[in-house]
């Protein structure tokens, strides 16, 4: 995986100079954004942030809700496609670690698989979570979703980290974890398994033993 802010940049602009778009079918997507949407409470008309947008899938599903959304991604050419797909949506070119919006201007923040969480770093991974934290509005969530099967390294055949649980949990200051979070939940199964979103730290460690690597999300809500 490249490491510097330009080198990621290029790294996705390849990507999705390929026409390359979110890995599950938009039906199955839908399903588990409008799911993560009414946990959150997330009510018509929210200011919504969709970090890391890429190609604008996620965002068209939270704009499908009646939200105000901006999708942002530090990709030029997940940026320009993103708005060819969807030209009524706003999308920028941002980098997620240094937002230029007011503090507290978000109700709901929406961050999946973003680079900026792939390190060992916790104190960075803390530290950009304060800083998504700061433009949203107090009472409002982030909800961050990465992929991990808890080992604490990465896999033969991907670059991302897996975190372990305790490094997740700690990731997290406790006042601002959501009561029922973090999760871990195999995505494909959120579908068929409803309460997978509500698990408890046993069943979630129980999961890791999935033979089904690549799918598994943790899901943290954290509330301001
Ligand atoms: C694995 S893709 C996920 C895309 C989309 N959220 C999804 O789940 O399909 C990671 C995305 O994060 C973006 N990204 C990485 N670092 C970023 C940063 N510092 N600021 C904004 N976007 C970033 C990449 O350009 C890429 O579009």
């Amino acid at each position: 995986m490249p490491d510097t802010r330009q080198q990621i940049a290029e790294y996705y602009d390849n990507v999705y100079a390929e026409g390359v778009q979110p890995a599950y079918p938009p039906e199955f997507t839908r399903h588990v954004v409008h799911n993560l949407c009414d946990r959150a409470r997330v009510v018509h008309g929210a200011r919504v942030l969709d970090v890391g947008c890429g190609t604008g899938l996620y965002s068209a599903l939270l704009d499908e809700r009646g939200y105000d959304v901006t999708g942002i991604d530090i990709s030029e050419t997940g940026i320009r496609k993103a708005k060819e797909y969807y030209p009524h949506i706003r999308f920028e070119v941002q980098d997620a670690t240094a937002l230029p919006y007011p503090r507290g201007h978000f109700d709901f923040i929406f961050a999946f698989g973003v680079s900026v969480a792939n390190t060992h770093d916790l104190n960075a991974i803390r530290s950009w979570f304060e800083h998504l934290l700061s433009v949203t509005r107090t009472g409002g969530t982030v909800a961050f979703l990465g992929g991990s099967n808890l080992s604490g390294g990465s896999t033969e055949t991907s670059d991302w980290i897996n975190h372990s649980w305790n490094d997740i949990r700690s990731i997290v200051p406790r006042t601002l974890q959501d009561a029922q979070g973090p999760w871990l939940s195999h995505f494909r199964l959120m579908k068929s398994l409803h309460p997978a979103l509500s698990m408890n730290g046993a069943t979630t460690q129980a999961l890791r033993f999935l033979p089904f690597s690549f799918e598994r999300r943790i899901v943290l809500f954290l509330r301001k």
